[in-house]
């Protein structure tokens, strides 16, 4: 296998959930091309994702949308000097599909393949920016599946310094949006109507703030939404009161913690990625802090905080460049620990 033309495009595919996502990056060039197809109209009717027609769909999307972002890219196959998918963690079927598209592609070009962390993917997405931060800095990662703060001393060198107890914040939000009864995907539409309400008219417990420590909990606040709705008029001031001090509770819970974070590792720099990211509120508090107690805050651009493809792009370019990649064997692992991944020099 040829590594020695890791400056070439390289094309990375996403495929771990509900989102088929292809990019291609250059390292030096940037960015050349992305293409994202969401399956949120599929799975809309079910209130949640369905693996199994999750796989389906990214059987059916992944190649057509390989050829437009190569297309958009103006880049032949042969112009490819590797391929990184999402090996997990994630859905094993939907996994399954990027990594033997992926494998079967590098093998056909005799290029090589790299299997990308989902989360790494995502704690790098905000290095896709201008003036990207540098390590060390706290990354906060919040997604529908994970709430953690880590410690990222270099690329690969990760040191998880707190975790959800229970629900992911992308979770909660999904979970309470139910509750009240919006549409999924809830988060956003529950962020939508929390802009509508009036900030204290509900106040919720900020989870886990009043103690030591970096870990996160959401569960509970599912139940005191409910309760607060139950026992409300049920109109729609009340429901988006409610939205409001549901944010607001969730928002402040990751402010305090990140300012903890930063001040636990010494850190001067705060990188926020995952679906939550895109939260206005979110990042309006945490530029605030940042101002106030004199840290950076970088984020992602708001497409870049949900699932896509560039974010493995680059971080498989990361590592190919490193001269990190595997045999053609297809493998996936749908739960990965992030701080065993190797360090790229
Ligand atoms: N503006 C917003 N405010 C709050 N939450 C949001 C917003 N936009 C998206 N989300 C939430 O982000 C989550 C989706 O993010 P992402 O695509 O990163 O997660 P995922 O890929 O499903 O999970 P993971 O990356 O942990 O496997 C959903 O839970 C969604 O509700
Ligand atoms: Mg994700």
């Amino acid at each position: 296998m040829d590594i020695g033309n890791v400056s070439k495009p390289v094309l990375g595919i996403e495929s771990s959930c509900d989102e088929t996502g292809v990019a291609v990056y250059q390292p030096g060039r940037g960015l050349l091309a992305d293409r994202l197809y969401s399956q949120i109209a599929l799975h809309q009717e079910y209130g949640g994702v369905v693996p199994e027609l999750a796989s389906r769909d990214h059987v059916r999307k992944l190649l057509p949308l390989i050829r437009e972002t190569m297309a958009a890219a103006g880049l032949d196959f042969n112009d490819l000097g590797g391929v990184a998918y999402t090996a997990g963690p994630g859905l094993v079927g939907a996994l399954l599909v990027g990594a033997a598209a992926a494998r079967a592609l590098a093998w056909a070009l005799q290029i090589p393949a790299i299997g990308v962390h989902h989360m790494e993917g995502h704690l790098l997405a905000p290095l896709l920016e201008p003036d990207p931060p540098a390590p060390p800095f706290v990354a906060l990662l919040v997604s529908g599946g994970h709430s953690m703060l880590v410690h990222v001393a270099g690329i690969g060198r990760y040191r998880l310094l707190g975790d959800t107890l229970d629900d992911a914040a992308g979770e909660a939000f999904d979970k309470t949006a139910k509750l009240l009864g919006l549409p999924y995907p809830g988060g956003p539409a529950l962020a939508a109507l929390a802009e509508q309400g009036h900030a204290g008219a509900f106040r919720f417990a900020r989870p886990m703030t009043d103690r030591p420590g970096l870990d996160f909990s959401f569960s509970g606040l599912k139940t005191q939404v409910l309760l607060a709705w139950r026992n409300s008029d049920h109109s729609e001031t009340a429901r988006a009161d409610i939205a409001r001090g549901f944010e607001d509770a969730v928002v402040e819970t990751l402010t305090v913690k990140c300012r903890r974070a930063l001040a636990a590792s010494g850190a001067r720099t705060l990188v926020v990625a995952g679906g939550v990211g895109a939260n206005r509120r979110l990042r309006e508090t945490l530029t605030a802090a940042a101002t106030a107690d004199g840290f950076r805050v970088a984020f992602p651009r708001l497409q870049f905080c949900t699932d896509n493809g560039a974010m493995i792009a680059f971080a498989g370019a990361l590592r190919l460049m490193a001269g990190q990649h595997e045999d053609s064997t297809i493998r996936v692992l749908p739960r990965w620990d992030l701080e065993s991944l190797p360090a790229v020099a």
